[in-house]
């Protein structure tokens, strides 16, 4: 595959990222993953302006300064080029690191340090995709900047592992009593022909298929409240799904060792995903 690493295009066999670079020791970066998709040989990426504008939020957040955000639409679409992904689902993913500190230092490096910066593309795989999910449920051990997607993504490797090793397919992180999200989606409830999602704070990613589905919800009329669920309350809501770039709408059947809606889709999740579906093919 080529890449675009700090201003070339590459092969991903000659990427050499420095042991001094401060995404490597200090997670000191931010990330974007965004869907490409393609109808009768024309592509496009899927709300790249929301990617782009969540990505200039967090290098803002940190502080680090990256001034060619207006080129990375180009860069993406050069590589789907490149790579021959025109008429692929694919995803592009782009990194933007603080750049390098030697000798280690935890300090900003100077403002002459240009960041690091690593575009690239793959094809995403539909088919590998599930019917539905079981979850689990597990504590929110994040930071408190979880609105900013950094790649201090520990706390969510561990708590995807842990879903993995009880034989499920996502945890549902719980802080304070409430659900905050999944550890690499949003969440999402029904009950009562309502929809229900955690309000925007810094305790979630503001993900941009959640932003997609609450306005599809208020163009075809299905009431939805941003207000967190208790964990206590979860087996109330009769569907649940979780959304995410990768992923779109994925329902949830099984939480734990409960069979959700007896673990088939629910009509609002069906209907929901029908129409994002729509909307990203378009
Ligand atoms: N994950 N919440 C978290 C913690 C996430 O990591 C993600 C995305 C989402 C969904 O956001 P969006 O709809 O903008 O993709 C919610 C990405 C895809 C990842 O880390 O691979």
């Amino acid at each position: 595959m080529i890449l675009f690493f700090n201003g070339n295009y590459i092969k991903e066999k000659d990427c050499f990222i420095s042991p001094y670079d401060r995404g490597f020791l200090f997670a000191d970066g931010i990330y974007e993953v965004i869907k490409y998709t393609a109808k009768n040989s024309k592509g496009r990426f899927f709300e790249f302006n929301s990617h782009l504008s969540r990505l200039k939020n967090g290098l803002e957040f940190l502080k680090i300064n990256f001034n060619e955000s207006a080129k990375l639409l180009e860069i993406c679409n050069e590589l789907i080029i490149r790579n021959n992904l025109k008429n692929s689902l694919a995803l592009a993913y782009i990194q933007i690191t603080r750049g390098i500190s030697k000798p280690r230092n935890h300090l900003f490096p100077g403002i002459e340090t240009p960041p690091t910066v690593l575009v690239n593309v793959s094809v995403l795989n539909p088919e590998n995709e599930k019917p539905g999910f079981k979850v689990i449920i597990t504590e929110d051990i994040r930071w408190s900047g979880c609105n900013i997607k950094t790649t201090l993504l520990l706390p969510n490797v561990l708590a995807l592992q842990k879903a993995h090793e009880n034989n499920a397919d996502e945890a549902l992180l719980v802080r304070d009593g409430f659900i905050t999200e999944g550890s690499h989606t949003s969440f999402f409830a029904v009950r009562d022909g309502c929809l229900y999602t955690a309000p925007l704070s810094n305790h979630i990613l503001p993900g941009i298929t959640r932003k997609v589905v609450l306005n599809i919800c208020k163009e075809i009329g299905i009431p939805f409240f941003e207000k967190s669920i208790k964990a206590n309350e979860l087996y109330s809501y009769n569907e649940m799904f979780l959304t995410s770039t990768k992923m779109d709408i994925t329902p949830v059947l099984q939480v734990e060792n409960r069979l959700i809606n007896n673990g088939i889709p629910g009509p609002v999740t069906i209907k929901l995903s029908k129409v994002l579906k729509e909307l990203i093919n378009n």
